[in-house]
């Protein structure tokens, strides 16, 4: 129903089942997921390791599809079979932060922040101003011209933050972002993301072990024998 009690969810799951082969028979990883995001909100999602929250998170991001079930963005079915339209889509509405940055080597925190840009056409000067009014945000003016080997792990895991919200994403999801940050650095890194969350007016998804980072989310969900159940 779209009403203003109701609004359309800007993320829906509905009955993801995902299903691996593997050599020694069949894995039932999600069994029957179904999850609702609304614009602006931010969920975090919890469970043991092995549980699929990455499985999750990748299918959801369309990174993956899954063996049955739906994925609806703004109440529009996702359509699986036609890629282009699916790589469109990741492209123009989704940003991902990984555990690992994920940076290209080779080139400079500012380049890496332009990537996502230029897969969608020239980089305008509008955009470039946008880079540089992340890199300040961000502390890193300074860094602009290093690669990702002279950077720390938490400027890396910074630049990385920046880089999902370059596109004006609809929906970031984050797969334990700051797993590999000592607490401090993590917690305040995740004070910058879910700051760039509440500025930019961008949907939130984050899997996470860090029950400080967990709590600043609207709500959690946690994943446990292939379902996803509410916490709260
Ligand atoms: N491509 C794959 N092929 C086979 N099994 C997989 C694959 N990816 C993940 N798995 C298995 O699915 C389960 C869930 O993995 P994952 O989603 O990474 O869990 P989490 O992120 O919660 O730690 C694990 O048992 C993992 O070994
Ligand atoms: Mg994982």
């Amino acid at each position: 129903m779209n009403d203003v009690n109701h609004p359309v969810p800007i993320l829906e799951a509905q009955s993801i089942r995902k299903v691996f082969d593997r050599s020694d028979g069949q894995l039932v990883v999600l069994d029957g997921c179904d999850f609702s995001l609304e614009k602006g909100q931010a969920v975090a999602v919890v469970g043991q390791s092995g549980s699929g929250k990455s499985t999750l998170l990748n299918i959801l991001g369309a990174l993956d599809h899954s063996t049955s079930g739906k994925i609806l963005h703004s109440g529009k079915l996702l359509d699986f079979g036609r890629r282009q339209v699916v790589d469109q889509w990741r492209t123009h509405q989704v940003g991902f932060v990984f555990q690992s940055h994920m940076l290209l080597p080779d080139f400079t925190s500012r380049e890496n922040l332009l990537l996502p840009a230029r897969r969608q056409g020239p980089v305008t000067s509008v955009i470039r101003e946008r880079a540089q009014n992340f890199l300040e945000t961000m502390g890193l003016q300074d860094r602009a011209d290093h690669l990702p080997g002279e950077l720390s792990g938490g400027e890396q895991q910074r630049i990385a933050v920046a880089r999902a919200f370059m596109n004006k994403p609809s929906i970031v999801l984050a797969d334990e972002p700051f797993g590999n940050l000592d607490q401090k650095i993590g917690g305040h890194l995740g004070e910058m993301l879910f700051g760039l969350r509440d500025k930019e007016g961008t949907s939130l998804v984050i899997v996470t072990h860090d029950r400080h980072l967990a709590q600043q989310a609207d709500k959690t969900m946690k994943l446990e024998n292939g379902k996803l159940v509410s916490v709260d």
